[in-house]
């Protein structure tokens, strides 16, 4: 059950918000701090997760870079204090502008998706007389084993560029003085729990993946192995931070690298994902011909994940010690049916006006939401 540090303060303040425990959030940069010192990997944290202006300053301050998948990203990231040479900068659209924003502030490395983006940054990097930094996504076709929604590692999947094209991707790289090759990208998914299985099947592609690129004499500096370490969402409080050792230990193990070359990954979910919960008030009960609806005063505009992937978040009656256990659907005040955030959910007798926590909400969370119905979004309270 989620404990909030000062309780009494929680009591008086609007519903609904985001409730960021921050000793949790720093309990777990320190781990993934800890693990990346001992397998030696360097990380750069998925900023599409959470922006959250506390969350980036506690990260650039542990030395954590940004992965960024748009050009206002790039810009927020700087905004808030982390160093240019500390961000990549993925994703399938890049428009113009933002190529050239982020090849001006001298960000790490392009995470380029296609060839013929790699033809558009090299002609802007050749107008601007700049040498772009560039790392190749290559798509390692590997089944994540996860929501085919959140899948990004197959061959039908837009992210990547095929294998089939890696030779032509060498002739581009070789022939052009304006294009700095850094190394190689992968990310196959979000969310993934098999985490042995999956992520030695990602290291078995990048194996081949590399050895083609240094066959056809491109030295791999970098290999960012992406992100997608899964978290507890039915376990947040015994399970509160994630595998960090057993996901970098599966990549070490699997991945043999030289000294020369550097491991990176780009977690976001298991960074923020569960140090947030997002703190609602029942707004009534409702009797229904079949079932019984709990509807909150939040709900796909603040949250859109059981929406869009049916995804499951654990919810407490933080008022409820005590009282019998009832069967509720959990949903919300939007008009569409789809505005259910939970199915047939176990709860303590609820009644108007109880306190719920909807656990596990720091990852795609926020960073989601909308004002559909014109409604207020969730602002965001700290436990500091
Ligand atoms: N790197 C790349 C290139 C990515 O596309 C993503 C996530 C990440 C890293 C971070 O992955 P993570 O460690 O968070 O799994 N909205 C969905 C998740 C979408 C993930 C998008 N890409 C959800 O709510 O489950």
């Amino acid at each position: 059950m989620l404990k909030f540090k000062n309780p009494q303060r929680i009591q008086n303040l609007e519903t609904p918000f985001w409730y960021y425990d921050m000793d949790l959030f720093r309990a777990t940069v320190a781990a993934v701090v800890a693990a990346s010192r001992k397998y030696d990997v360097k990380v750069h944290y998925s900023i599409k997760a959470n922006t959250e202006k506390r969350l980036v300053e506690v990260l650039k301050d542990n030395g954590i870079g940004i992965d960024c998948v748009s050009g206002n990203e790039v810009r927020w990231s700087i905004v808030n204090g982390v160093d240019p040479s500390g961000i990549v900068f993925a994703g399938v659209g890049k428009s113009d502008r933002e190529i050239l924003y982020a090849m001006q502030v001298g960000i790490a490395s392009f995470n380029c998706e296609s060839l013929e983006e790699l033809e558009i940054i090299e002609g802007i990097a050749a107008k601007e007389g700049l040498i772009a930094n560039v790392s190749l996504r290559i798509n390692p076709e590997v089944d994540a084993k996860t929501h085919k929604f959140i899948t990004t590692g197959l061959e039908m999947d837009k992210f990547g560029i095929p294998r089939r094209m890696m030779g032509r991707a060498v002739e581009i790289l070789r022939n052009s003085p304006h294009l700095n090759f850094r190394g190689l990208h992968f990310h196959i998914g979000s969310q993934i729990t098999d985490v042995e299985n999956v992520f030695a099947n990602e290291c078995r592609s990048a194996r081949s993946i590399i050895s083609f690129f240094e066959e056809n004499g491109l030295k791999v500096a970098n290999v960012d192995l992406g992100g997608g370490l899964g978290i507890d969402y039915h376990n947040p409080d015994s399970h509160a931070i994630p595998e960090f050792d057993l996901w970098f230990r599966t990549l070490r193990d699997h991945l043999p690298l030289r000294p020369d070359q550097q491991l990176h990954v780009e977690p976001g979910r298991s960074i923020a994902g569960q140090c947030v919960s997002l703190i609602s008030r029942v707004i009534l009960v409702k009797e229904g011909e079949k079932k019984n609806f709990v509807i909150l005063d939040t709900g796909m505009n603040d949250l859109l994940r059981p929406a869009l992937y049916g995804a499951y978040h654990k919810i407490e009656n933080l008022d409820g010690a005590g009282r019998e256990l009832r069967l509720y659907d959990i949903a919300g005040p939007i008009c569409e049916s789809a505005d259910v955030l939970a199915e047939d959910r176990v709860l303590p007798e609820t009644r108007r006006g109880d306190l719920i926590a909807i656990r596990s909400a720091g990852a795609y969370g926020s960073v989601m939401s909308s004002s559909y119905n014109m409604r207020d979004r969730a602002y965001s309270v700290f436990s500091d």
